[in-house]
């Protein structure tokens, strides 16, 4: 069988043009050899990789991202009602042979025409969080349950949106109102992203401001019955780090799952703002950001063990390859995410296990 990696999601289209016609893949389903036995938040799943928040759009995606081994799958961060988000394009090529420095970060990072090679594959994607209705999500997050085999889990990622007339009160109301949602569609885990690179700045970095993180955190887990996620980002400052971290966790949030993607400026060749006007900054996410992500996992390991917290924490930044997902493990991780590789190379997850999980038999 040639397991040839394709990309799945098709960046000349729209994202509601991908999550009606795609997922794009022509490709066999290899047959599943490993299953291993984890808790995940209370379920036992088969391994310790999962999709983040992001390419999985509706359930086909979520269908076909089960099938080819990826155990704990996230449905795309859901607003509290519908949203249309931006135009196309929403996913740009990143010309990145170096990787980004956490510690000193670029002021900006310039787009390319060509497609990198898939090691070093980077992208920029700026999709304004689309959202769909009410009643579609409640009838498609079920459709996803049912698409999962035994030894797989669903979360379902979250959002608050911020009024016309921003509000504190109003924002963390439709946080509420989105968990909500979710839980009754039937999401058994739910995630809150505080980390939107895309958004303007008070919405999109909440998880840089543990007061704010924690009266947000706090209402929602107040709100659901179910075990609850936050998306965190890069953190320039290892004390805010520390302090999110208590912070969530005094919450009754149970996993931190890091990082989202990279906020920058992202130009074209000619100095332009290569998403177009109004979009000067974009998330980077793929190959260039694993040392960003590696470095968030290894300070987050080492908070929660020195302060206690009970805590599960989840990593990915730049996975491209089988052996990215033991790094992060090595790093201390109890679970691994990917999202730009697996839209690049759906067969991540399976070369993973063959390769992987058959050591550790
Ligand atoms: C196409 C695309 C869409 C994304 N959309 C979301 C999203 O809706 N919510 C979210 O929390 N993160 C979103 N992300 C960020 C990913 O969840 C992830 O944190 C980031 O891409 C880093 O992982 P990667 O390097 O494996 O792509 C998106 C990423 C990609 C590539």
């Amino acid at each position: 069988m040639t397991l040839d990696p394709e990309p799945i999601y098709d960046i000349e289209k729209t994202y509601i043009e991908n999550a009606e016609q795609g997922p794009f893949f022509n490709g066999q389903i290899p047959k599943r050899t490993r299953h291993e036995k984890y808790n995940f938040l209370g379920i036992e799943v088969s391994s310790r990789i999962g999709v983040f928040a992001g390419p999985l759009l509706n359930s086909k995606w979520i269908k076909l991202a089960a099938e080819l081994g990826y155990d704990i799958l996230t449905y795309k961060t859901i607003r509290s009602s519908e949203h249309a988000g931006h135009p196309l394009p929403n996913i740009v090529y990143i010309n990145s042979e170096n990787p980004l420095n956490p510690l000193r970060l670029p002021n900006q990072v310039v787009s390319s025409e060509l497609e990198p090679p898939l090691q070093n594959l980077g992208i920029t994607n700026s999709f304004g969080m689309p959202s769909r209705s009410s009643d579609y999500l409640h009838h498609d997050i079920p459709l996803s349950m049912k698409a999962l085999s035994k030894g797989q889990a669903l979360i379902v990622s979250i959002t608050g949106t911020p009024g016309q007339e921003y509000s504190k009160t109003g924002y963390i109301q439709d946080f509420v109102r989105a968990a909500r949602l979710a839980e009754t569609a039937g999401a058994p885990i739910i995630e809150a992203n505080f980390s939107c690179p895309n958004v303007s700045k008070d919405e999109g970095s909440l998880y840089l401001h543990p007061e704010s993180a924690f009266e947000v955190a706090s209402a929602i887990v107040a709100a659901i019955s179910k075990p609850l996620i936050i998306k965190v980002g890069h953190f320039p400052d290892k004390t805010i780090l520390r302090k999110t971290l208590v912070a969530l966790t005094c919450a009754g949030v149970k996993a931190v799952a890091g990082i989202n993607s990279v906020s920058l400026k992202v130009v074209n060749e000619d100095g332009e703002p290569a998403l177009g006007k109004g979009r000067l900054t974009s998330g980077i996410c793929g190959a260039p950001i694993r040392e960003c992500a590696l470095e968030f996992v290894t300070d987050a390991k080492y908070i929660i063990a020195n302060e206690k917290l009970n805590l599960t924490l989840i990593g990915g930044g730049g996975i491209m390859e089988p052996s990215h997902f033991e790094d992060f493990f090595n790093a201390g991780a109890d679970f691994a995410f990917v999202a730009t590789g697996m839209m690049w190379d759906p067969y991540l997850a399976h070369r993973y296990q063959e390769a992987y999980a058959n050591l550790r038999s």
